[in-house]
């Protein structure tokens, strides 16, 4: 028997790919999509799907009480780019969606969850290289801040209150399903639609930015591993840093010459270049290496060549 799981933000990047595959491992029926909106047909297809605000506490828990939900991954969030144009809106969505999981957790009324954070906790001042799971953590931006906070509210929930709360500090992800939204990381998706269909990019960051990245079939590999992973195992209740690659825009532009020799880049950074420059270029996950076991399987030319074959399938 399959265990009751529901996703908050399922239509987006990660949740729709996540839903997918959860219902692959554990029976569409027993796997509930909910969103603000409908998502595409492979997920609203596949099984059951609410119309569900993740910041309405009583309609999150009517539809946990309604299917028994036991796990809640919250996966709705305003992203980086979006948020510093929306503070508040950013601030109230990420911080009141999570409290209502958190407090879902410590009455009782779900077992386990997952929530995301992002390389966007760290900040100017944080060691640049190879990022260390502890470390000087001054997020400058306002969807780094509402990360890093909840990160301590993660962490107070399960020290406190005994919620068994799970988290990854997500790279940028590359993915084809569903199109990222608002994010400083999305470049290393757009940048293979435009170049399949114009052959040309032009960027808004600065060619030798460096930035962690992952593909996202490694990030939900990662998410459903620390998810059934012996909690006992766990020492880390805020987020795990997790790591895959590093690459710049001129590094991704190269990988695509080899498969689009006339593919032609541009530089036109803008403010989001800022906000780049201030998270790390790299990442060290030495710890959910060590405590569940992580190994990522995909580099840049893995990630390029899925992408190009992917989106000229589609
Ligand atoms: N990929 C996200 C962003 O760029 C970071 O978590 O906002």
């Amino acid at each position: 028997m399959g265990k009751s799981i529901l996703i908050l933000g399922a239509c987006g990047q990660i949740g729709t790919e996540l839903t997918l595959e959860l219902r692959k491992k554990y029976g569409d029926h027993d796997v509930v999509a909910s969103d603000i909106r409908e998502g595409g047909s492979d997920l609203m297809a596949s099984g059951p799907f609410e119309l569900l605000d993740a910041t309405n506490y009583a309609a999150i828990e009517d539809v946990v009480m309604h299917y028994e939900i036991e796990e809640v991954y919250l996966m709705a969030a305003m992203l980086s780019a979006t948020a510093e144009k929306f503070p508040t809106r950013a601030w109230n969505l990420n911080m009141s969606s999570l409290f209502n999981v958190l407090n879902l957790g410590k009455e009782k009324k779900i077992d386990k969850i997952f929530w995301p954070s992002s390389i966007a906790v760290f900040g100017p001042n944080t060691p640049k290289e190879n990022t260390p799971q502890n470390t000087v953590m001054e997020p400058s931006t306002v969807y780094g801040i509402s990360k890093l906070s909840g990160e301590r509210w993660c962490e107070y929930y399960h020290k406190k209150f005994g919620v068994d709360v799970r988290s990854i500090r997500y790279p940028g992800l590359i993915s084809w399903k569903t199109a990222p939204g608002g994010g400083t990381t999305d470049y290393a998706v757009e940048i293979y639609h435009e170049a399949l269909k114009h052959g040309k990019y032009s960027c808004f960051l600065e060619p030798d930015t460096f930035l962690p990245m992952m593909y996202i079939d490694d990030a939900i590999r990662a998410t459903i591993t620390l998810m059934e992973y012996n909690s006992g195992n766990l020492t880390i209740r805020s987020s795990y840093n997790l790591a895959a690659m590093s690459f710049s825009p001129h590094e991704i532009a190269q990988s695509i010459e080899p498969h689009i020799p006339d593919f032609k880049m541009d530089y036109t950074p803008d403010f989001r270049q800022q906000i780049a420059d201030s998270w790390p270029g790299s990442i060290d996950d030495a710890f959910a290496r060590k405590d569940w076991g992580w190994t990522p399987k995909f580099d840049l030319a893995a990630t390029t060549k899925e992408m190009l074959k992917h989106l000229e399938e589609k």
